[in-house]
């Protein structure tokens, strides 16, 4: 290319071609060209820009691909305070609605025209448009002020960088970002293997995505945006309706929910809502009810606003969802402790948003409230963001011939007779570590992450462990060979390699969590670390009465007697020795001012680090002898504050408590480590 005209001229085209091709593949799912077309294009438009740096232009698809991460979120104002709506739960208060409407009014039309639209379940946003052009996005926060999340933004392929007919001047446009539900599930699970934690839900997740500071991290993941409200309108921008405003968006290149529609009095708008609730769990995104609006912009006018939310229009709120499926099995599973839980297999059904084939029924007097049977239909439930609950049987002629689901008098794994506990609501497997599954839960949890945290162990190993019997017991875990490892099916030389040495690393975490992770029930972190620093060794713990473990500050009767029935089991003390002989420590780590350095001081924790986990902050601190407190007060020494660092932070400050980033705890661990 000879001339800088030349080049503008291609890169506009490339930038309105690449444009083309990316809204139709995420609006309508058409890959007009081949991938490898579409990325060559990008590529020539990606080196022409590097080439020409002042050519770039702002509605560029390179300018969705994530920049530099933010120190943190700046505020976001509204020009135009982003309001609520007045919530509704039947049809009579729609009537009351519209008779408000109409006093309000004196009158008013003899029909009014209502646009009722999807209540969308995500992220309320606003987005600012200069002459066409995207600048900027923030978050709805107190309606007022919110937070500038316009680099997130950026990345959503449903936003238009660039408004395909610009009106001049300033324009924001509201609206919802959520997630695609298969997107979201399919990433929960690519989550998983990764080994990180599952999203609750996907409000939650969009939200949490949207105050991610790197887009890096918001790149790819499977969020959209869709439109149905203005607060700025430029001049020249003509429109009498809602339903006109939002077929604006639509033009301009906005998603615009396409249930949506015009309904002309009450009764077509209850049956326009109940259709709305018909497909509610056949959709590809969350919605918690419909929003029904006057449609006219004048009458709107006209009707103006109470404190916070308009006259004109009204969320009806959908009851929580139900559907009906069929169950198809009841398994007992049994756990770490032995306890034996009913899981309900059901017959795949979606319910608010995500497909449910398992759910927990808790212990026996949930089976017997419910008298299921197999091959019952049943109802299901998912209220926001609980995990979906089986609430009842639908009691038919059929129900009333089929035999109950009952619990089982033996163990589902391992045979052994089950027994009551009816302390715990519990019925048990008595086999202990005999028993396959409860010994497949002990080897996870002692390998777990807040125990003995031997990287690689999850449950699939621990299963595979247990499975060819390599592992009958913890301590077998320090005996294994390389050869042993190298043996097991999906396992090469170097991942066998890799365990061996987490296996090494982990014999030194240190006696409160090597006490952890003996499962001792009533023990949890918290317990075990109390009980450690109390006795200091696994020998004076061992010869410790109950009375003298009930003086450990915060240890009861309740405790202290799992404690002592624990350790005076001959079986639990013989394991003791084969994981000390091999090397596993029963004291503290380190010694003299490296583990005592920080002992006295209190830190309380706040925002997320750069580097560090949670967990990972405050063992390190405990290690160093520090107390770990959870609430600011004049006794606390120290606040480490992370980005998103709230209330703690304004505490910290206002009570003059000193205040550190990681770093600084970091470099007060080293000193509190290193000698005199
Ligand atoms: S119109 C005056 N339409 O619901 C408010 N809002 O409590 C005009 N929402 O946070 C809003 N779906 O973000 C409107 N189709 C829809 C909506 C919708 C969800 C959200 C909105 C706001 C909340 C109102």
């Amino acid at each position: 290319m000879s001339t800088s005209d030349d080049v503008l001229e291609r890169m506009e085209w490339l930038v309105a071609a690449l444009n083309r091709y990316g809204r139709l593949y995420h609006e309508q799912n058409v890959s007009e060209i081949p991938d490898q077309e579409y990325d060559r294009l990008y590529r020539e438009l990606e080196t022409l820009e590097q080439t020409y740096p002042t050519l770039r232009r702002e509605d560029s698809p390179t300018m969705r691909v994530g920049g530099a991460p933010l120190e943190g979120l700046e505020p976001f104002v509204h020009e135009v305070p982003m309001l609520s709506l007045q919530n509704a739960f039947s049809s009579q208060e729609l009537e009351e609605f519209e008779e408000k409407i109409r006093r309000y009014l004196g009158g008013g039309p003899e029909v009014i025209a209502y646009r009722v639209e999807p209540k969308l379940d995500g992220l309320a946003m606003e987005l600012v448009y200069e002459d066409g052009v995207f600048v900027a996005g923030g978050t709805r926060g107190d309606g007022l002020t919110g937070e500038n999340v316009t680099h997130n933004l950026r990345t959503i392929a449903t936003i238009p960088l660039r408004l395909r007919t610009a009106p001049a001047g300033r324009l924001s446009v509201r609206g919802e970002v959520l997630f695609d539900l298969p997107g979201f599930e399919k990433m929960n699970d690519r989550r998983e293997a990764e080994g990180d934690k599952r999203f609750e839900n996907p409000r939650n997740a969009a939200a949490g995505t949207m105050r991610q500071l790197d887009p890096k991290m918001v790149q790819g993941r499977p969020l959209r945006f869709y439109a149905h409200s203005a607060g700025l309108l430029p001049p020249g921008v003509e429109v009498a309706s809602q339903s006109e405003l939002s077929a604006l968006f639509s033009s301009w290149g906005f998603l615009v929910d396409p249930m949506s529609d015009v309904a002309s009095g009450m009764r077509a708008v209850v049956s326009a809502v109940e259709r709305i609730r018909a497909q509610r769990s056949s959709l590809d995104h969350e919605i918690d009810g419909a929003v029904v609006k006057v449609d006219s912009f004048s009458l709107q006018d006209q009707l103006g606003f109470v404190t916070r939310s308009p006259r004109w229009a009204l969320a009806y709120k959908y009851p929580p969802e139900r559907v009906r499926t069929v169950l198809e099995d009841v398994l007992f599973s049994v756990g770490r402790t032995g306890a034996v839980t009913p899981v309900a297999c059901l017959r795949p059904v979606r319910v608010g948003g995500v497909t449910v084939s398992r759910t927990t029924l808790h212990n026996e007097d949930e089976l017997q409230r419910l008298d299921l049977c197999i091959g019952d239909t049943v109802e299901v439930e998912r209220a926001g963001d609980v995990i979906p609950k089986l609430v009842q049987v639908v009691k038919d002629a059929a129900h009333a011939e089929r035999s109950r689901v009952r619990y089982p008098s033996a163990c589902p794994e391992c045979g052994a007779g089950l027994v009551s506990d009816p302390e715990a609501a519990a019925i048990r497997c008595p086999n202990e570590l005999e028993c396959p599954a409860q010994l497949r839960r002990v080897i996870q949890h002692f390998a777990s992450r807040l125990c003995m945290d031997i990287e690689g162990m999850g449950e699939r190993l621990s299963d595979q462990l247990v499975g060819v019997g390599l592992v009958r017991r913890p301590s077998d875990i320090y005996r294994l060979t390389l050869e042993q490892l190298m043996g097991l099916e999906r396992m090469g030389k170097q991942s066998a390699q890799n365990l061996l040495e987490a296996i090494e690393t982990s014999r030194s975490r240190g006696f409160d969590r090597a006490l952890m992770a003996l499962g001792i029930r009533q023990v949890g972190e918290s317990t075990a670390r109390d009980l450690a620093r109390h006795f200091g060794t696994m020998d004076a713990l061992r010869g410790a009465s109950a009375e003298e473990l009930t003086a450990v500050e915060g240890v009861g009767a309740i405790v202290a007697n799992s404690v002592v029935g624990f350790l005076a089991l001959e079986r639990n003390r013989a394991e003791i020795d084969a994981l000390q002989s091999l090397g596993v420590q029963f004291r503290p780590i380190g010694t003299g001012s490296r583990s005592g350095g920080l002992s006295g001081k209190t830190f309380v924790l706040t925002g997320t680090l750069p580097s560090l986990g949670r967990d990972d902050a405050k063992r390190l601190l405990q290690e160093a002898g520090a107390k770990v407190s959870g609430s600011v007060s004049k006794k606390t020494d120290y606040v480490v504050a992370g980005a998103e660092a709230g209330s703690k932070l304004d505490q910290a400050t206002s009570l003059g408590v000193s205040i550190l980033d990681e770093a600084g705890m970091l470099a007060l661990l080293a000193a509190a480590r290193s000698p005199g």
